[in-house]
């Protein structure tokens, strides 16, 4: 059996232990002869790879291991790259966060202004990443979940149509978890799922086991009363998170033909969010306080001690969706997945360039997108206006416009006047210098 080769971009992530942990309970149906890290952060990368060494050393030792910040080293002789840069990191999270909020707008990492600041900082980093595995490994596929997807994904569709790059979230996946919970299953592997829409901003339509019968009523049901908001076993969601689990029920409430995605809730209750942001303290400011810091911490104890026996890093069960898709490009396996692709005719009565998430059939030669076909005007009227802010962020940053990025800003429905878009545009041009293309 062919063992490969990965390189994870963005060594240095909170997300790498949890995802090497993952890639090596799964080595029975995925085998991996060689792991290489790559970071343009070499501190940061190394606290976490030095753990790393350990873990796969005590868990896996026939694999090799390697951490650089070279280019050709990490890229070269690889089958799959995955990878989820964070450019500017959390430094640049908290200001994408905080400078909206400054001017009465909602603070988030990818949704209104916050997520097209992390969209103009992204589109160089990712395209620079699918630049250097076409030149050392062409034959490579990239598998992306580095944020904001939907920004991302329109910029490599535009800058680079012909990559082997497939852009995918774990959202619609933690909601499935949860909706496999309340319906009692043992896995959202046994549903079958419609669902259209834009990265972070779509609706499940049926959902079905995999005898045919229809789930929807139940799930809505329950979804009316707590949203998604469950205990999941092994999972200990944070207050924040599980707001945001519980909101999805004022969210359903506006269309109960659907099951919304989370992060529809910053879009329709801009007001909600904002009243119970505090402007001092945002997520980016949670994460470094919990995640980044256990995460960090644990790696440092790992080196210290030389092991990782008593370590509480945990495999990331989430992630093994990473598994399932690589598995479906190595071995055809025509699995069912929802991925970020060009729509051309997927949803029938939507624009045909945008880049949607739908249910693809994935096999060696990439994604074929599952027909969703005509969406209700509600839907499509919100992802117009939506999609059209990603696609004038991706021409701003192409195009060095200052004019097409505050049209952007005032298009999205987070920013309720064009004026207080200018002002945030202007701070967030002084906040990002160090990352943004010059706009004229
Ligand atoms: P993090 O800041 O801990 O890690 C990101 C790493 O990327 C850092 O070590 C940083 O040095 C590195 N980096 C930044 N720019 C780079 C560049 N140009 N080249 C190489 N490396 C670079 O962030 P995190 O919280 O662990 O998240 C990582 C990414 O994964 C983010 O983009 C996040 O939004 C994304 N994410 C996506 C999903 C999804 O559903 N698609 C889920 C979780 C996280
Ligand atoms: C979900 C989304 C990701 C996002 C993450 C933020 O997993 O799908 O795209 O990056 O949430 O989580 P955090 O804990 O960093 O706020
Ligand atoms: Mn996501």
């Amino acid at each position: 059996m062919k063992k490969f080769s990965i390189a994870v971009a963005g060594g240095g992530s909170t997300f790498t232990p949890g995802i090497v942990l993952m890639l090596l309970d799964n080595l029975d149906k995925f085998p991996i002869r060689q792991i290489k890290f790559y970071d343009n952060d070499a501190e940061r990368q190394e606290i976490i790879a030095k753990a790393c060494d350990i873990i796969i050393k005590e868990k896996a030792p026939d694999i090799n291991f390697v951490y650089t910040t070279d280019p050709e080293t990490a890229f070269t002789d690889v089958d799959f790259v995955m990878a989820h840069i964070r450019v500017g990191k959390y430094a640049m999270r908290e200001k994408d966060e905080k400078i909206p909020l400054r001017h009465g707008v909602l603070g988030q990492e990818t949704c209104g202004p916050g997520g097209i600041s992390y969209g103009m900082r992204s589109i160089g980093g990712v395209i620079e990443l699918v630049d250097y595995m076409e030149k050392y490994s062409p034959n490579a596929w990239m598998l992306n979940y580095s944020n904001p997807a939907a920004i991302v994904a329109e910029a490599t569709r535009r800058l680079r149509p012909n990559s082997k790059i497939l852009n995918i979230c774990d959202m619609p996946i933690g909601i499935e978890i949860r909706m496999a919970e309340m319906l009692g299953l043992k896995s959202r592997k046994d549903m079958v799922i419609r669902y259209f829409g834009l990265n972070h901003f779509g609706w499940w339509t049926d959902i079905r086991d995999k005898q045919g019968n229809d789930l929807m009523p139940a799930l809505k049901e329950k979804v009316a009363k707590v949203g998604y908001n469950v205990p999941i076993e092994g999972e200990n969601t944070e207050a924040s998170w599980n707001d945001t689990f519980t909101k999805a029920k004022d969210v359903f409430a506006i269309d109960p033909t659907t099951l919304p995605n989370t992060y529809l809730k910053y879009y329709f209750f801009p007001d909600y969010v904002v009243e119970h942001s505090n402007p001092n303290h945002t997520r980016a400011n949670e994460v470094m306080e919990g995640r980044e810091k256990f995460v960090f911490g644990e790696c440092r104890a790992i080196a210290e001690k030389g092991t990782a026996k008593d370590s509480k890093l945990h495999v990331d069960d989430h992630a093994s969706y990473i598994v399932d898709l690589a598995r479906a490009i190595a071995y055809d396996t025509k699995e069912r997945m929802l991925l970020i692709v060009e729509n051309d005719g997927a949803i029938s009565n939507f624009d045909s360039t945008a880049m949607v998430e739908v249910p693809c059939i994935v096999g060696s030669n990439g994604p074929e997108k599952i027909v969703q076909g005509k969406i209700p005007q509600f839907q499509k009227g919100l992802m117009e206006q939506q999609v059209s802010v990603e696609k004038l962020t991706v021409e701003a940053w192409i195009e060095g416009s200052y004019q097409k990025l505050w049209q952007a800003i005032t298009l999205s429905r987070t920013v309720s006047s064009a004026k207080v878009a200018k002002a945030i545009l202007d701070d967030l041009i002084e906040a990002n210098k160090e990352f943004w293309p010059v706009l004229k």
